[in-house]
This record gives C-alpha cells, sequence and structure tokens, in this order.
C-alpha cells in the first residue's frame, strides 16, 4: 500500500509515483515468457525516460530503444551496455546517425530507403560499417487507437516489404552497412493476439526469402506494444504473446527483440493531484485539481481513461463530475463524468497506469513546471526528479531579455 497521504506532504503536488517492484515483476514476467529461447527485452525508453527508472531496467538486464540520440544517451547514462542498445525512429538526422554509430550501438532500424542512403554515407565518411535492421510494415491492422497504430500503409512508419527486400540487397552489397535484423512495430496498446501473429507471419516469411539469397539475419525485433489493463481491457498473457511469435520462427534461429514500454511501466505508475475547488455550472459539476493536461495529456489526446482514487475519504453518495485542471483550454481535463463523492481543498486524487507516457509527454504550457518524481523500492520513497521552479522555466531566455 502506497501512503498518498504522506507522500502528498513529503513532496508536495501534482507528484508521480513510480513502483519500481512492479516494474520489476512485468519485466520478469515477460523475460521467462521467452525462456529457454534467446531474447532481448530492450525497454522502450520513450514510455518513461526518468534516468532512475532506465536504471532500474539496466539493472535487471534489459536494453533500450531509442527513437532519439538523447534517448540513447541517456540509456548509456544510465547504465544499459552500448550492445543492448537500439535507435529507432522515422526521421534521424545526420548528426544522430553519426553518434549512433561512434557509439557502437546494436543497431540503428532504419525506415526508408533515403534514410539507408544517409547511413551507408555517414558510415563510409567515418569509415565504419553500420550495424542496421530495417523496420518493414506488415500493413496488418492493430486494432488499437488511430493515433498510436503503426503497422499500416497509411501510417508513416517503416517500408513495404519489396522495398525492404532491395534495401537488404543494397546493404548486403555495401561493405558500409551490415543487416543483423528486420524490425516491425505494428501499434501500441495492443489487446489482440491475431494481428501480431499476422505480422510475425509475414516478416518471418521474409526473414526465410532473405536466407534464400544468403541474407542472414541475427535479430528478429518484435517491437513494442503489449497491451495493459487501465480499465477492464482484456489483455495479452505475456506467455501467449511470446507463443504467437514463436510459433511463426519454426526453422529459424535468431534473438528475439522486444521492445516493451507501456507493459513495463503503466501500472507502476500513479499521478497525484490535489483537489483546489469544485464548482459547478449549470447542471455540470466540476472538480478543479492543480495538476492538467501539461502533466497527463492522455485523456485530452487521446479521451485515454485512468482510473481515479479517491484517498482517505469514504466513496459515498458519489455523482459524475469532470476532473479539469487549470490550464486554460476546454481539452483540459484528466476524466471525464467520474464518479466521484463531494470534494474539498486539500484532498487528493490518485490517477492509475499514469507509469507509461505521462511525464514523458508533459510540457510547461502555461508556464506551469513539471511535476516531481518520486520512485518506491522495497517499500522506501525516493526523489528521482525535482518540481522544476520559475527559474529552471526561464533559464534558457532570460539572458536574451532586453533592458
Ligand atoms: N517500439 C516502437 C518502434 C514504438 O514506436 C513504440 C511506441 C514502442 C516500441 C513501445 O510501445 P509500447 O510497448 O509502449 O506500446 N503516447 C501513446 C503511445 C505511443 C507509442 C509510440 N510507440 C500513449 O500514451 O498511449
Amino acid at each position: 500500500m502506497i501512503d498518498f497521504q504522506a507522500l502528498a506532504k513529503k513532496y508536495g503536488t501534482p507528484l508521480y509515483i513510480y513502483d519500481l517492484d512492479h516494474m520489476t515483476r512485468q519485466f520478469e514476467k515477460l523475460k521467462e515468457a521467452f525462456r529457454g529461447r534467446k531474447s532481448l527485452l530492450a525497454y522502450a525508453v520513450k514510455a518513461n525516460s526518468n534516468l532512475s527508472v532506465i536504471s532500474h531496467f539496466a539493472k535487471l538486464g534489459s536494453g533500450a530503444d531509442c527513437v532519439s540520440i538523447g534517448e540513447v544517451r541517456r540509456a548509456l547514462l544510465a547504465g544499459i551496455p552500448k550492445y543492448k542498445i537500439l535507435f529507432s525512429g522515422v526521421g534521424k538526422r545526420d548528426d544522430e546517425i553519426k553518434e549512433a554509430i561512434e557509439s557502437d550501438i546494436l543497431y540503428i532500424n532504419v525506415e526508408s530507403e533515403a534514410e539507408l542512403g544517409r547511413v551507408e554515407m555517414i558510415a563510409k565518411e567515418m569509415s565504419k560499417e553500420a550495424r542496421i535492421s530495417i523496420r518493414v510494415n506488415p500493413n496488418v491492422d492493430p486494432k488499437t487507437h488511430p493515433y498510436i497504430s503503426t503497422g499500416l500503409h497509411e501510417n508513416k512508419f517503416g517500408v513495404d516489404m519489396d522495398t525492404a527486400k532491395r534495401m537488404y540487397i543494397t546493404a548486403k552489397n555495401s561493405s558500409n552497412l551490415d543487416p543483423v535484423g528486420i524490425h516491425f512495430h505494428i501499434g501500441s496498446q495492443l489487446t489482440e493476439l491475431e494481428p501480431i501473429k499476422e505480422a510475425s507471419e509475414i516478416v518471418a516469411d521474409m526473414v526465410r526469402s532473405l536466407a534464400a539469397i544468403d541474407i542472414d539475419l541475427k535479430f528478429f525485433d518484435v517491437g513494442g506494444g503489449l497491451g495493459v489493463r487501465y480499465n477492464d481491457e482484456t489483455t495479452i498473457e505475456p506467455y501467449d504473446y511470446a507463443q504467437a511469435i514463436l510459433g511463426t520462427l519454426k526453422g529459424l534461429d535468431l534473438t528475439i527483440v522486444c521492445e516493451p514500454g507501456r507493459f513495463l511501466t503503466a501500472n507502476a505508475g500513479y499521478f497525484l493531484t490535489k483537489v483546489l475547488y469544485e464548482k459547478v455550472n449549470g447542471e455540470k459539476r466540476f472538480v478543479v485539481v492543480d495538476g492538467a493536461m501539461n502533466d497527463l495529456i492522455r485523456p485530452s489526446l487521446y479521451n485515454a481513461f485512468h482510473k481515479v482514487e479517491v484517498v482517505g475519504k469514504k466513496e459515498e453518495n458519489k455523482t459524475p463530475a469532470d476532473i479539469v485542471g487549470p490550464v486554460c483550454e476546454s481539452g483540459d481535463f484528466l476524466a471525464k463524468e467520474y464518479p466521484l463523492p463531494p470534494l474539498e481543498h486539500g484532498d487528493l486524487l490518485v490517477l492509475h497506469s499514469a507509469g507509461a507516457y505521462g511525464f514523458g509527454m508533459g510540457s510547461n504550457y502555461n508556464t506551469r513546471g513539471r511535476s516531481a518524481e518520486v520512485v518506491i523500492e522495497n517499500g522506501k520513497d525516493r526523489l528521482v526528479r525535482k518540481r522544476e521552479n520559475f527559474e529552471d522555466l526561464i533559464a534558457l531566455e532570460k539572458e536574451f531579455l532586453e533592458a
């Protein structure tokens, strides 16, 4: 049991809280699912990029899936070995490609023919051979929210199978490219197995047809996407997920790379916010809190549901209310029509499942400093990011202010 009252008192609100032991359990569950097979779990750093969180995964033996050179630097700083780091993303800059090659990470996930050309050119200038994997787009509908669906041709990610084949041949014939893997990621918050299986089958066939022309890959990178329960969704069991993938790889000797983000961190995280006021506009009840869309944008952006817990109060006489923040946007809400007891100034609300894509998608909109972040491990809490103050927010502008 987390003592939210004590944490609010100690660190203030709004506050992000991460249970590292929950993250460990999730990591072990997934690792176990692939037992007996060569596998690498590369934590998708974007889900929660706090250095202490990444460092926790490093200690568990995790790799890191990164989508900017900033994330690669974070992963290295947090202790992830370079040979367990992947660099993905649809638009990498030259300087990012150069640094990734210099850092000698496991491989770069290439997302277009043009990008392959850049990687080759840069590697050539550096007299190096860049290890690459190609992100293919298997054109499978992942059956998830359109904003987090990525495996259809209408999405910007990856390349179609024919293009991929051409790219592998180019890479094979280049002395500056070493094609070591194949990558796909069809979407996030996946709750059905069939699309993963279908995609995996298509990509495994590609691996076989490449082997037939003497291009032998080592890594089969299935991306991330494993969904979690926010409300009452049915989710996929790690074991079934692993079996679905492994079932498509018969006769192939590959290391399976998996890039989980949400699965590892979402339900380990809580967003703690304090009630400022209650108000009623006509018939409509609002609970105004000190957290806002700049702290947790998922409800505003995806209409995402986060379970709300009222701290230390009997949940009686509940009526529906919108939980809204101080930001000047009608879209600034954390929950809609949520049944809540009468609340007063100082009451605490906890939004659950906030450990993935919470703090990381935050902003300073309305000159609001971002929340502090705290972790709990073995029953002990510790600060892992200070609350931003006004000085932090103006630090990069102040010197330009004319007298
Ligand atoms: N690998 C790749 C290439 C990805 O694009 C992603 C997520 C992951 C791995 C990790 O996916 P996960 O295991 O977390 O589902 N902001 C959205 C989610 C965006 C996901 C983007 N890509 C949200 O809050 O739901």
